[in-house]
């Protein structure tokens, strides 16, 4: 059943490519022109109506939901929240028939993620949901339904899924931005070419994993590990951190790098495993001073950087080059290497993979 990988996560961590072309496949026009939803069909009054969008999610499906908002801020310019359910449902969130609530969740069932698409729908909030399983309670309850067709994921670890949730999202804020007249059809052709190589530079960064794995042993029994980025970086370190610790136990903390001396820098001290990201152009040269920053406290420093930056490695102990794609796109990419990351310091340090302890697939109990 796991087809000949060790573990159910690495075997979906290979599934990628498959899971990401999957998704988009029937949505991304064979011509490149656009994006379409047969589950949704807007027209665009659909999306002018939609004052503000709330978007609601536990854990990696939240973290997919900052990418989104990024994404349909920037592409489609409309306002955008992002809440953890367990926090939306007890703060009295000013939603009304203007707001459009997305709800995001792999399994379909959290129990948080279904109270607070419950709460919207009160307030009286049209809910799109975007989950992976066809049928699940959030499904059912929900308005419209857009599937991530990543297929059944077993690891506890979420990875596919939350590759495929990325994807919903950029093909959301294209379809949305196309339908109010905020994107010009060339740049929405861009972004669908672009879409399309994701599948081929997923599997690039599969082909390599030698030095993510000596990463990993290298530094897998180090107590504390830092992932700093920028904007949609920021987006992925806080990903890239939360899958660190939920399977190999190492305490990791992710930091939006203008942050840092605001505090965290007081804990940079000689020998601590800094992962930092640039991959966002309009931030990198800030990113880089970061950089400088944490080398200046001895840190080893692992750097994520786009393919053709022949800066970074000057500045960096270690660099994982990632293909260059659109800036909206790179976190399906920059995400990789830290699922990587994260198996491999796990494996190293004998952790049980794919049933972390204290962790449930899917969370039933509030
Ligand atoms: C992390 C992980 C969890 C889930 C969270 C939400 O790898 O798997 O953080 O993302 O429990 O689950 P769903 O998406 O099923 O609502």
């Amino acid at each position: 059943e796991k087809g000949g990988y060790e573990h159910f996560m690495i075997k979906e961590i290979y599934e990628q490519p498959k899971a990401v072309r999957e998704t988009m496949t029937g949505r991304v026009e064979k011509d490149n022109s656009g994006v379409e939803f047969e589950e949704l069909k807007w027209i665009k009054e659909d999306v002018t109506a939609i004052k503000k969008i709330a978007i609601v999610a536990c854990g990696t499906a939240y973290h997919a939901g900052i990418v989104g908002k990024y994404l349909i801020e920037n592409l489609a310019r409309i306002p955008v929240e992002v809440d953890v359910a367990s926090e939306f449902r007890y703060r009295s969130p000013l939603i009304d028939d203007q707001t459009l609530t997305i709800v995001i969740s792999q399994s379909g069932e959290t129990l948080d993620t279904l109270a607070a698409l419950k709460e919207a729908k009160k307030l009286g909030s049209r809910v799109l949901a975007v989950t992976n399983v066809v049928g699940s309670s959030i499904a059912r309850e929900a308005d419209q339904v857009i599937y991530t067709w990543a297929g059944p994921e077993i690891a506890v670890a979420s990875t596919k899924a939350y590759t495929t949730q990325l994807i919903i999202m950029a093909m959301l804020a294209i379809y949305m931005g196309s339908l109010k007249g905020k994107l010009p059809p060339a740049r929405v052709r861009e972004l669908c070419q672009e879409l399309r190589e994701l599948p081929n530079h997923i599997y690039e960064l599969l082909e390599d994993v030698e030095p993510i794995k000596t990463f990993a042993q290298q530094y897998g029994f180090n107590e504390d590990v830092f992932f700093l980025g920028r904007s949609l970086d920021y987006a992925v370190a806080l990903e890239g951190a939360l899958k660190l610790k939920e399977i190999s136990y190492i305490h990791a903390e992710a930091y939006a790098a203008g942050e840092l001396k605001h505090g965290t820098l007081a804990l940079i001290i000689e020998g601590v495993p800094v992962i930092a990201l640039a991959t966002q152009k309009d931030v990198y040269e800030k990113m880089l001073s970061n950089i400088k920053e944490v080398k200046a406290r001895d840190a080893v420093v692992i750097g994520i950087g786009l393919k053709g930056d022949n800066q970074i490695e000057k500045y960096v102990d270690h660099t994982i080059y990632i293909p260059a794609t659109d800036k909206f796109l790179t976190p399906i990419l920059s995400v990789i290497p830290l699922q990587l990351l994260a198996y491999y310091a796990a494996v190293t340090r004998g952790c049980d993979v794919d049933k972390p302890r204290n962790l449930a697939k899917s969370v039933t109990v509030e």
